[in-house]
């Protein structure tokens, strides 16, 4: 319908707005494309101009995952298709289209639209991903697994089939857009996360 329609716009356009890019900019940093791993994301830009602007983007970028979920159950949408606005904000972050479609790699708002959909799935994925990143420092690698993870999560607390198909996508693409990490990984070049 027209609704959902709409609905799926604008959690597209919102989850375009890339915070990593305008963060850097507002504060007068570079664009966080052109270094280090070259991803607008909050790892990068943690990697590249430190924490503040950092935890700037990862909440700027969660509550693109949080906003049009919370907004579409408010609605009165049902379950398959909140998903799918917060899917439409997830696509909106890797495929900006204010920002020349190049995005991100789709983590922090994954994390934000989950939280979001379910409290108890959202914190299971957050916390795995935290529990990796502090065993093995890496980034990337917490993201994969907490992606991996997601849809069986999903499985046993929700049960949701829309979900948990929904879901298998999300961590599809996720993968893919971390098909770079993946091969750093397997070389053993992938970067830490450091303190600073
Ligand atoms: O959120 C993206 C993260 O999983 C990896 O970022 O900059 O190390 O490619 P990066």
């Amino acid at each position: 319908g027209v609704e959902i329609s709409i609905a799926v716009l604008l959690a597209y356009l919102l989850g375009s707005i890339s915070t990593a890019i305008i963060v850097c900019r507002l504060m007068g940093l570079g664009d966080p494309r052109e270094g280090g791993s070259g991803n607008p994301g909050a790892t990068n830009v943690k990697r590249l101009y430190g924490n503040k602007a950092a935890a700037i983007t990862l909440f700027g970028d969660l509550l693109k995952g949080v906003i049009p979920v919370l907004a579409a159950y408010q609605y009165g949408f049902n379950n398959t298709e909140v998903f799918i606005i917060g899917f439409a904000a997830f696509i909106g972050h890797l495929y900006p289209v204010f920002f020349g479609f190049r995005g991100g790699k789709g983590v922090a708002t994954m994390l934000g639209m989950m939280l979001a959909l379910s409290l108890p799935i959202g914190l299971a994925i957050v916390a795995t991903w935290l529990f990796v990143a502090k065993v093995l420092k890496i980034s990337s690698l917490s993201a994969l697994v907490a992606a991996f993870l997601a849809p069986v999560y999903i499985y046993f607390v929700s049960g949701e089939v829309s979900w948990i198909y929904g879901s298998v996508v999300i961590t599809v693409i996720l993968f893919w857009r971390h098909r770079t990490n993946i091969q750093r990984l397997l070389n053993g070049e992938e970067s830490l996360i450091k303190k600073d």
